[in-house]
């Protein structure tokens, strides 16, 4: 694990060059030559940084019932099959109901610690060789679990992820944004207070009615601190609070962001500024941002020369890890290699690993 903080004040630590330019690659242009590509049968499973995901929807239904019974909890399921026909959402609002639901069975933090490490065995067999994981702990707090217990429990998966999975890692403390901002404000001096070993503050949870502006003075105290700036926009709230997490909180990076495509002026400055987008494919389509993955606007985000990528989110919850949402993803629009390749570089690029990891990973991506 790599707290990175001192790279932290960087603004957007890409290529300073103009969009179409990444040196090293080649695979950023929007005009790509096909003799840029990394070989056919190697980009089956590229090496990727994973983005966007929240630790706590990685909880497998299996680890679900071995946790609950570890520590003595009664779930308010018969069994499995019980558990998993009840991952059937309508909305963002009714997964987090679940998402929530389930966290009762993190108490320890063996707890946190054995769910991380089951993430970074599955992401490992799905080509994520960069992960920069999410975790919500005012989730926790709020059920008594105090920040040591959730935060120690992950961190020591986390520190380790290198040598036990080949997987570097970084750890965003992710706010509620449908709680106060005073909280989230107690919760980052906590976390600052013990020295936590975050990278990057996120905001997620329920988003429409909670706009970005909301959290001003949290994203500014985290600037401050030297951490970097992501938010959740765009996924159900409207095109407004993807400019807003910009200009307002000052992020470097958005979650979600595919409401974007419903203002070309927004697209226009967005890949114009390089901002990358985390795109999750599979979540979108089970949460009913879309309606099917063949509505997905993928294609149509990299067709505009926006600087996406393909992350899982809550893998658990969602039907599948990065390696799925990109068969899927492949098997339904036909993606080409070279757009596969596109995604996995745009990955490590928008990543806030450092220079030399960066560099190490799209050595890796580029010798196919
Ligand atoms: N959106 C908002 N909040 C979340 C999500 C998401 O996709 N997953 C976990 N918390
Ligand atoms: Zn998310």
């Amino acid at each position: 694990m790599d707290n990175n903080r001192d790279t932290a004040a960087d603004p957007l630590p890409q290529t300073g060059l103009p969009a179409t330019e990444v040196p090293g690659t080649g695979l950023l242009g929007t005009e790509p030559s096909e003799t840029d590509l990394p070989v056919t049968e190697a980009a089956q499973l590229l090496p990727v940084a994973e983005l966007h995901l929240h630790i706590e929807g990685t909880l497998q239904p299996e680890l679900i019932f071995e946790l609950a019974e570890r520590n003595g909890i009664t779930l308010p399921y018969s069994g499995l099959e019980e558990l998993r026909g009840l991952y059937e959402f309508s909305d963002l609002q009714s997964f987090l109901n679940l998402y929530y639901a389930n966290m009762a069975v993190l108490q320890t933090e063996q707890d946190f610690a054995d769910m991380t490490s089951a993430y970074l065995a599955r992401a490992a067999a799905a080509g994520v060789r960069h992960a920069e994981i999410m975790m919500d702990p005012q989730a926790h707090l709020s059920r008594g679990v105090s920040l040591e217990t959730c935060v120690n429990g992950v961190v020591s998966a986390l520190a380790t992820s290198q040598e036990d999975f080949g997987i570097s890692t970084l750890l965003i403390a992710a706010f509620l944004r449908d709680l106060s901002e005073e909280s989230a404000l107690e919760v980052l001096d906590g976390l600052l207070a013990m020295n936590a070993p975050i990278a990057a503050i996120g905001l997620d949870s329920a988003e429409v009615g909670n706009p970005p502006a909301k959290f001003e003075r949290l994203f500014a105290k985290a600037r401050e601190a030297g951490l970097r700036l992501t938010a959740h926009a765009g996924e159900e709230g409207p095109p407004s609070y993807i400019i807003d997490a910009l200009d307002i909180l000052g992020v470097e990076r958005i979650d979600h962001g595919i409401r974007c495509m419903e203002d070309p002026e927004l697209v226009e400055r967005l890949v114009a500024d390089r901002i990358p987008l985390t795109v999750c494919p599979l979540s979108n389509v089970r949460l009913r941002a879309v309606d099917t993955l063949a509505d997905h606007p993928l294609p149509a985000m990299l067709a505009a020369g926006l600087n996406v990528s393909v992350n899982s989110d809550d893998p658990a919850y969602f039907g599948g890890y990065v390696d799925d949402n990109f068969s899927q993803l492949k098997a339904v629009f036909d993606l080409s290699d070279f757009d596969r390749a596109r995604l996995a570089a745009n990955s490590i690029h928008s990543s806030f690993a450092s220079e030399e990891r960066k560099a190490e990973l799209l050595d890796e991506l580029n010798a196919g």
